[in-house]
């Protein structure tokens, strides 16, 4: 709900949200990987789904997503760094693979730039029982987004070019995600921001928070740490501390 003054309520930031990116885990361990995220407190567990088409890179599909459900109850989320042609003919598998354990939609992130009918594919994420989101790359102006804004429950902003983990944060995106987050007010809009790519317990979780993100994907910054617990622990507490006022500046 937005309040009646929009610039208090730019104040009041959404709840956060720690997501650490599989990429880095051990893949031939993947069930195991996510129980112990599962264990380490996080709140989603993100499947970074390549084709060596959209991207560089190659993972895997809905079958790795489907495979994992078994073992843990933790909200998942894919992210679609695939062709329109793939995004398209594979969307239902997706969508299935990325439930929760009680059929719970999760979340569906398509790229903007992946899908000339992105209208199309988010209302269908929505209609095969998902939770639609969409993903933009560091060059993509929020403006490519705002006429769906509506059917959206996510955005995603690239804080790294996509394809491969481990990669420097990108901070001009700052902008972007000020934008989105003035939109979102503007239109009293239900929508979480997250962004991903070079994301550490540091002034990049820190900035980012305090432009308005509230999911934060991990992967080389999650899996770094001895204890996953203590990765997951450590960024959610620099992100709540720029939430309220303690920001970290870039070094
Ligand atoms: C990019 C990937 C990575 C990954 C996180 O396509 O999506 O952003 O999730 O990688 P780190 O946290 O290591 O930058």
């Amino acid at each position: 709900m937005t309040e009646s003054n929009p610039k208090k309520s730019f104040s009041v930031y959404r709840p956060i949200q720690i997501i650490p990116s599989v990429l880095p885990a051990d893949w031939a361990n993947m069930g195991g990987c996510v129980k112990d995220l599962e264990e380490a407190g996080v709140d989603r567990i993100q499947f970074d789904v390549m084709d060596g088409n959209f991207v560089p890179n190659l993972t895997f599909g809905p079958e790795m997503i489907a495979a994992c459900r078994k073992y843990c109850n933790v909200p998942f989320e894919t992210q679609l760094m695939v062709s329109q042609y793939n995004c398209e003919t594979m969307l239902e598998a997706y969508v299935e693979a990325t439930k929760g354990p009680n059929g719970e939609p999760g979340v569906v992130i398509a790229h903007a730039e992946a899908n000339i009918h992105l209208h199309r594919v988010l209302g269908r994420i929505r209609d095969l029982g998902g939770s639609p989101s969409v993903a933009l790359n560091p060059h993509t102006p929020f403006e490519m987004i705002s006429n769906i804004m509506d059917m959206v429950d996510h955005v995603l902003v690239m804080t790294v070019n996509p394809g491969f983990g481990g990669q420097a944060y990108i901070p001009t995106m700052l902008n972007k995600i000020r934008k989105i987050r003035q939109f979102v007010i503007e239109n009293n809009l239900n929508v979480d921001i997250e962004v991903d790519g070079g994301i550490k317990a540091n002034w990049t979780i820190s900035q980012c928070a305090e432009a308005g993100a509230n999911c934060f994907i991990a992967g080389s910054g999650m899996f770094a740490y001895p204890s996953l617990k203590k990765g997951c622990d450590e960024l959610r507490s620099v992100a709540l501390d720029a939430q309220n006022g303690k920001i970290i500046s870039e070094p």
